[in-house]
């Protein structure tokens, strides 16, 4: 088997390609020509599987699921999207990004985690039956973790019926997400190509990263400086997340605050 692989895909995928002990190939953020490139210096493999974030972790932006299914066609490969940070927002009813796209039939795998929108734990898988048996039957951290306790399952369960009936949030959450990106972007911060409700405001060094986040913390905003490995080298950022429940006014005064701390520290 070879795994193709998106280089800012999450941890989690590269932990799983390496305990897989597949063919590691890694392309180019988001460079689809790239893929292509690989696809055919490796197209002699006999099974191949293309494995991306459906709405990148670190960046917010979002996978080219429609080239992504051309070429998995084109090279007779398999496609695995991890909906981590799509599921629950993305779709009719929150099924994700390849739904909302139309693609569900296209995705071999799809798996999403219950932890992020949803609010809760644990995650999920969903392809055929077949796939779906073998994972029972041979993924060892199923087979000799202890299962998700009942509490949680119950939770999960809540979340799901939840994120299924409550349309408002979705819109909600996307209306908040362009409201706070664009109050970020006009005032000159650099926040990267995605549109979803993971907001980076890219500063460069880790030392700016960190003093930006405590003083975030001290007029009470919440958000992390994620540097690197999680992220490439000199690209140090603010992670900021949203929710439904934020409002126009939380968000606009947020605003004010982070223009004020990026004067102050010389990132604007
Ligand atoms: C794309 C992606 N996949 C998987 C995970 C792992 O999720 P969890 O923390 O629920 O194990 C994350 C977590 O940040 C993620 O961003």
């Amino acid at each position: 088997m070879s795994l193709f692989s998106d280089r800012l895909n999450h941890a989690s995928i590269v932990d799983g390609v390496v305990l897989s002990r597949a063919e590691h190939v890694r392309y180019r953020h988001n460079d689809m020509e790239h893929l292509r490139t690989l696809l055919k210096k490796y197209r002699d493999r006999r099974r191949k599987l293309i494995v991306t974030d459906a709405v990148f972790s670190m960046d917010g932006d979002k996978a080219h699921l429609r080239e992504l299914v051309a070429l998995k066609q084109e090279f007779g490969a398999m496609l695995m999207v991890d909906e981590a940070h799509s599921g629950g927002i993305y779709g009719r009813c929150g099924e994700g990004l390849s739904y909302d796209l139309g693609l569900q039939d296209q995705v071999d795998i799809h798996m999403g985690t219950f932890s992020k929108s949803f609010g809760v734990y644990g995650a999920y898988i969903c392809g055929s039956r077949t796939l779906i048996r073998w994972l029972v039957n041979h993924a060892r951290p199923l087979i000799y973790s202890t299962a998700l306790p009942p509490s949680i399952v119950t939770g999960i369960s809540k979340a799901l019926e939840l994120v299924i009936s409550d349309h408002w949030r979705r819109e909600r959450l996307l209306e908040v997400s362009r409201l706070f990106r664009s109050l970020l972007s006009d005032s000159g911060f650099i926040t990267g190509d995605g549109d979803s409700p993971i907001v980076p405001l890219i500063v460069g060094d880790n030392e700016t990263a960190m003093r930006f986040s405590l003083a975030l913390e001290e007029q009470g905003i919440a958000a992390v400086a994620i540097r690197p490995p999680s992220v490439p080298d000199g690209t140090a950022r603010i992670r900021f997340s949203l929710s439904a429940v934020h409002s126009d006014k939380e968000l606009i005064d947020a605003a004010y605050y982070i223009r004020t701390i990026g004067h102050q520290i010389g990132v604007l």
